[in-house]
């Protein structure tokens, strides 16, 4: 946060901001459903750390190149990522997201069912941890998977996610260069020191191929991972 705080940090994050606001213009444009939801959201006191307009775009974009029929999501809060996901399904397709807290699945369901969606979205409520096991004792697989809940939990949410995974499955993590401290080795964060991990463990992953991308924007300077199950 410190590089926010600084006179230049500040004029970086407010012209981050507008490209944000400029690219959403272009590329989403007025869309009520995703409005509502964040209206609704802020309205339910859900703090405001959804991913970003160009970036919920960029997820449907994944999904569909991946021609994804199953979604798994880790981290529900709102619905907002979820409608950007649930809407790259095809006829049949469905997303299954995980929320622990349940005032925030009661205000992503009325989301999700205001964008006309709730025919493909299950929300499932308690802690990921609980949830991942009895999705794969029943033998799910997914065809992407979004890891965006508690960030301590990365490390374990990688490994269940390889479990839940098959050859061709794409796996995007986001909140994983955080102000750039990822690269502090020393850092007392925990955040910081499960998403270095999470980075590890993924990069030396003999099943799959990844990379981090740094990103700009409306929610400041932070990075998605992204890796493709390959074996
Ligand atoms: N993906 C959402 C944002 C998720 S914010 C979007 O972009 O629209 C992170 C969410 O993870 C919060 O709602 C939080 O309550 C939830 N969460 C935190 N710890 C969790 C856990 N152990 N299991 C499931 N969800 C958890
Ligand atoms: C937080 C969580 C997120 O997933 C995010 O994208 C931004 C912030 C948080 O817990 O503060
Ligand atoms: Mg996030």
């Amino acid at each position: 946060m410190e590089l926010r705080t600084t006179e230049r940090g500040r004029m970086d994050s407010e012209r981050w901001t507008a490209v944000d606001d400029y690219v959403a213009d272009l590329f989403v444009g007025d869309d009520r459903a995703l409005s509502a939801a964040l209206a609704r959201s802020a309205e339910s006191g859900l703090p405001s750390i959804q991913v970003s307009a160009p970036q919920g775009k960029l997820l449907h974009l994944l999904a569909r190149a991946q021609g994804a029929r199953n979604i798994l999501e880790i981290g529900t809060l709102g619905g907002y990522s979820a409608i950007w996901l649930a809407r790259a399904l095809p006829p049949g397709g469905r997303l299954i997201t995980l929320e622990a807290v349940p005032l925030h699945a009661d205000v992503a369901q009325a989301n999700v069912a205001t964008a006309g969606l709730a025919d493909r979205v299950d929300i499932l409520v308690g802690k990921a941890l609980e949830t991942l096991p009895r999705l794969a004792a029943e033998g799910r697989s997914f065809d992407l998977i979004f890891i965006d809940a508690d960030k301590t939990g990365y490390p374990d949410y990688l490994a269940w996610s390889l479990k839940l995974s098959h050859p061709g499955t794409l796996i995007v993590a986001d909140n994983v260069v955080r102000d750039g401290e990822v690269v502090d080795r020393a850092s007392q964060d925990a955040n910081v020191q499960a998403v270095r991990r999470f980075n590890e463990l993924l990069a030396a992953e003999p099943r799959v191929s990844g990379t981090v991308l740094q990103t700009v924007g409306v929610k400041g300077y932070d990075g998605f991972a992204l890796a493709l199950v390959t074996s």
